[in-house]
């Protein structure tokens, strides 16, 4: 078992609903688990006059919604043990004070910042926090998305947090390298020889990265309406998958040399001229429709949403990689909200066997494929065709192997941020953005901004419930491809 170092971790925006919804319940559970030193606090920062153990009472109703029927009563008492509130201003420099005189009482701890924050505030946290000189030694700082909102605003955040913190202190979080599934995918890419000669032009023929939601803009209708899909999960999490599945192998497994190769990926992502954002790229937005058997109001009723906007709430493209192990094989890319299903799956679509010799008991598209699955459960299924039992003749038929089935399988599958707040406090940065990353993924995304920002048409409206626009299907078909859950 890993050990983890004595800590303080401080939460800005402790009262917020990120901090109440992943990041409080992934400490608890990690304490639940033993995993956390006994002198581990977590000392949550807020505005609001309220005593201590208010504080812990809105934690624990929290906690009981979010962590579910894992919640238990001793080890809560002892996890609400290391919670300590203190409350301040945090545009008041000259309040934090208070924060470096709690933190001189455990000098030797690992400090971690961790801003839950609006973005607008990380600067000038940064700033006060090393007024007090609290960025010195062993702090880290946690960024939450979004980190800007374009190519310049995303420089000017990173290059006024690198005045107050040097790279390495820098942890900015996208919370997908955190999930499980996509830790395996390096784990079945790099630790087996049999997918690395595969896993090329010559034997791939497409890949398919989706990230769907049934959920709408949730009450962050001001957010949202600045932000649109493309800036919320195709810079980010999308991307980021993208790379996991593009990057050549790195030499190990430190931050630097993982994130060396996610860079040359994102560098060698072939921009979009005028003309291929027309044609491969799609931008829908929901209308009214249906989640199953509940109604669900278009975008544009929704609170905090110009009744004209063209913000979009879907995106499908067509992405290519200049490569050598890449060219010419297309990735599609596909998120949106409000949409039939919640899911998450990388699919690679390995191509037809040359000559085929045996009748197909059914038309499929691609019979090899290998399918890493997020949400809503995890797994990774390979697809391949066997004999039909039976019969006089050998007929293919469509079986899948699990390969993530094993014993150890069955023991809970951590959330992702338990994955990444353990590792700040590990000092671990692999599953983290570099700035140089983050600023390549925006420089590949400004261009489609640009462009979206002149064009006059409005996105292509899907209905509520629906799997996007039918131009989705058509990017797919004009290669002769279709989206997994149609194949
Ligand atoms: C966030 C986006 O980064 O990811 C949200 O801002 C989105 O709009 C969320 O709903 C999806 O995360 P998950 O883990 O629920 O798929």
């Amino acid at each position: 078992m890993i050990t983890i170092p004595a800590f303080d971790v401080v939460l800005f925006g402790s009262t917020g609903d990120l901090a109440m919804r992943k990041l409080l319940p992934a400490l608890y559970f990690q304490h639940k688990e033993d995993r956390l030193p006994d002198d581990g606090r977590i000392i949550c920062i807020g505005r609001n006059a309220q005593t201590q153990a208010e504080y812990v009472q809105m934690v624990k109703t929290a906690a009981i919604k979010f962590v579910g029927d894992a919640f238990e009563e001793s080890s809560w008492l002892s996890f609400s043990a290391r919670l300590q509130y203190l409350q301040f201003d945090i545009t008041d420099a000259t309040a934090y004070s208070l924060l470096a005189n709690r933190l001189a009482e455990k000098p030797s701890h690992v400090r971690v910042f961790y801003l839950a924050t609006a973005p607008s505030l990380f600067i000038e946290i940064c700033k006060n926090l090393s007024g007090f000189k609290l960025n010195k030694g062993n702090s880290r700082v946690v960024l939450e998305k979004p980190l800007g909102n374009d190519l310049a605003s995303s420089r000017a955040i990173n290059a006024a947090v690198a005045q107050y913190f040097e790279e390495r202190q820098v942890y900015r979080i996208d919370h997908y390298l955190g999930k499980e599934a996509v830790q395996n995918l390096l784990a079945l890419r790099f630790g087996n020889t049999l997918f690395e000669p595969l896993w090329r032009r010559e034997w791939i023929d497409n890949v398919q990265i989706t990230v769907t939601e049934q959920v709408g803009v949730e009450g962050r209708g001001d957010f949202y309406e600045k932000t649109g899909a493309l800036r919320d999960m195709v810079q980010s999490h999308l991307l980021q998958l993208l790379c996991m599945v593009a990057m050549e192998p790195p030499a190990n497994i430190d931050s630097d040399s993982v994130r060396d190769e996610k860079l040359k990926i994102l560098r060698a992502l072939r921009p979009f001229t005028p003309n291929d954002i027309a044609q491969k790229i799609v931008r829908g937005q929901y209308r009214a429709g249906a989640i199953g058997t509940t109604g669900a109001i278009g975008y544009s009723d929704e609170e905090g949403i110009a009744p004209d906007s063209c913000t979009e709430t879907f995106v499908a493209l067509r992405a290519e990689i200049d490569t050598w192990r890449w060219a010419g094989v297309p990735f599609f890319l596909r998120t949106g909200k409000r949409m039939q299903e919640r899911l998450a799956e990388i699919v690679i679509n390995f191509r037809q066997v040359p000559h085929a010799i045996f009748p197909m008991t059914r038309n499929i598209q691609n019979a090899n494929r290998l399918v890493i699955r997020l949400q809503p459960d995890e797994s990774v299924t390979l697809h391949l065709l066997a004999k039909q039992p039976g019969g006089d003749e050998i007929k293919l038929h469509p079986v899948t192997l699990d390969l993530d089935s094993d014993e150890s399988a069955k023991t809970r599958r951590p959330d992702a941020y338990e994955r990444l707040l353990t590792d700040v406090i590990r000092g671990q940065l692999t599953l983290f953005m570099r700035s140089d990353e983050l600023e390549e993924a925006w420089t590949w995304v400004e261009p489609i901004l640009e462009a979206w920002r002149k064009n006059e048409d409005p996105p292509k409206l899907y209905q509520a419930g629906s799997w996007g626009p039918a131009a989705s299907t058509a990017l797919l078909s004009r290669d002769g491809f279709c989206w997994h859950e149609e194949s």
